[in-house]
């Protein structure tokens, strides 16, 4: 297997770090309800008509309950030291921002907590998620009855975590409504709409954990024509970096792509044991993963018509392929970004769209990205 560092064996990294730390820790045994002693995210979730009900919607909510953040200071010295031996970067001058990046690979999940939600303008009452599973999480269609203006806008819709009487933290998060009927985009993060370097490891941990996010020259400009032409279409960020980078994520999506904003949908990284560890790495899971967003997102929306927009760098062109022999139509286009130093052989691109017809894919090198905006993809063309 090839070993190299990506996000996910950096947060491997970074989680084996934290959990080993302190020495002889052992997860708290706390259950029931969120306390003051807990961190709570909820993830900005995706909603869709349920269709057995007209007029009424559903939200997916996806939650992660963990300890509050054990020190950072251990976790951030043994990531400085191992990407300092292993790609000789230092990240000295820089640790407030490491740390920053790093805060939620410090904490622990926790399982059987009660997350209640309740979302605004909308007829149900508070709903209490399941008990979250080992590693913190849990996910649940929630109803939201009839929601006010939920029909006809596209705008947001503001969530709230209920917390005890004596905590006075407000835990936030958007729904993002949208009909049953026309368009989606189902967009890559990394080198597809922000530039990560994923190919190069020193780059890669700099752009991730250092620098300001940077979007791919032209990007936004294309999105935001997207949002115009689509008519603003249900928006879905899918990457397989680990969700502990999801407030790095979410902040660049927020005010780079304010005008295709969405949900963003990031890989479980849970593991609590070297075994899992080893398991994870050894299926690189990819394409798997990408493949089940897709299928998550067919379930919402079996009715919509979806652009899906990625790179040459991971596994974008087989997954969007797979995709679109799986769903036929409802995947309207792929596009895939030839980055540099991917493997952007034709046989690679034929293999991975086997079968799907030449015009429904389009694979563009960078000077091609202002005359995206051009493509009349509502009118059924894909290049
Ligand atoms: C993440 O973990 C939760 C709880 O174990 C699970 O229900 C959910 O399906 C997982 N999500 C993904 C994308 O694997
Ligand atoms: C939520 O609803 C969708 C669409 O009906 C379905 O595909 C999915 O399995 C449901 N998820 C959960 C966690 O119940
Ligand atoms: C590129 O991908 C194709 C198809 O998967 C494969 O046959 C080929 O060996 C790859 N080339 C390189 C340089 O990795």
């Amino acid at each position: 297997m090839r070993f190299t560092l990506s996000f996910v064996t950096l947060g491997l990294a970074a989680v084996e770090i934290a959990h080993a730390l302190p020495r002889g820790y052992q997860q708290p045994a706390r259950r029931g309800s969120v306390n003051i002693l807990d961190d709570v995210v909820v993830f900005d979730a995706p909603a869709f008509d349920d269709p057995a009900n007209p007029g009424s919607s559903f939200a997916q909510v996806q939650a992660y309950v963990s300890t509050r953040q054990i020190s950072l200071g251990p976790l951030v010295d043994g990531v400085g030291g191992l990407l300092g031996k292993t790609i000789g970067l230092n990240i000295a001058d820089s640790i407030d921002r490491v740390t920053d990046r790093l805060a939620l690979f410090g904490t622990i999940g926790l399982s059987g907590k009660d997350v209640k939600v309740a979302v605004a303008g909308c007829g149900s009452k508070e709903v209490t998620l399941p008990a979250t599973a080992k590693g913190g999480m849990s996910i649940q269609n929630i109803t939201l009855g009839a929601c006010k203006g939920f029909a006809d806008t596209a705008k947001p819709i503001l969530g709230s975590v209920d917390l005890s009487f004596i905590d006075t933290r407000k835990v936030k998060f958007r729904v993002f409504p949208s009909s049953a009927d026309g368009f989606g985009v189902i967009s890559d993060i990394d080198d597809t709409v922000k530039v990560s370097h994923s190919l190069d490891k020193l780059l890669l941990a700099k752009a991730t954990l250092i620098d300001d996010p940077i979007p791919v020259p032209g990007m936004p400009e294309v999105f935001k024509s997207l949002a115009a032409s689509l008519k603003s279409p249900q928006f879905i960020y899918v990457s397989a970096s680990p969700f502990q980078l999801y407030p790095f994520l979410r902040s660049f999506i927020d005010t780079t792509y304010a005008e295709s904003n969405g949900p963003i949908f990031l890989k479980n990284l849970t593991t609590t044991s070297l075994t899992d560890i080893t398991d994870f790495l050894q299926s690189d899971g990819v394409f798997e993963y990408k493949s089940a967003m897709i299928d998550r997102i067919q379930g919402m929306y079996p009715g919509k018509k979806f652009l899906t927009v990625g790179d040459s760098t991971q596994k974008d062109p087989e997954t969007y392929g797979e995709a679109i022999r799986k769903y036929g139509d409802s995947i309207a286009c792929a596009w895939i970004r030839k980055v540099e130093g991917a493997n952007n052989t034709d046989e690679r691109f034929a293999a991975a769209f086997k079968g799907v017809s030449p015009d429904k894919f389009k694979v563009f090198s960078d000077d091609e990205i202002p005359s995206l905006a051009d493509i009349d993809v509502a009118g059924g063309s894909c290049s």
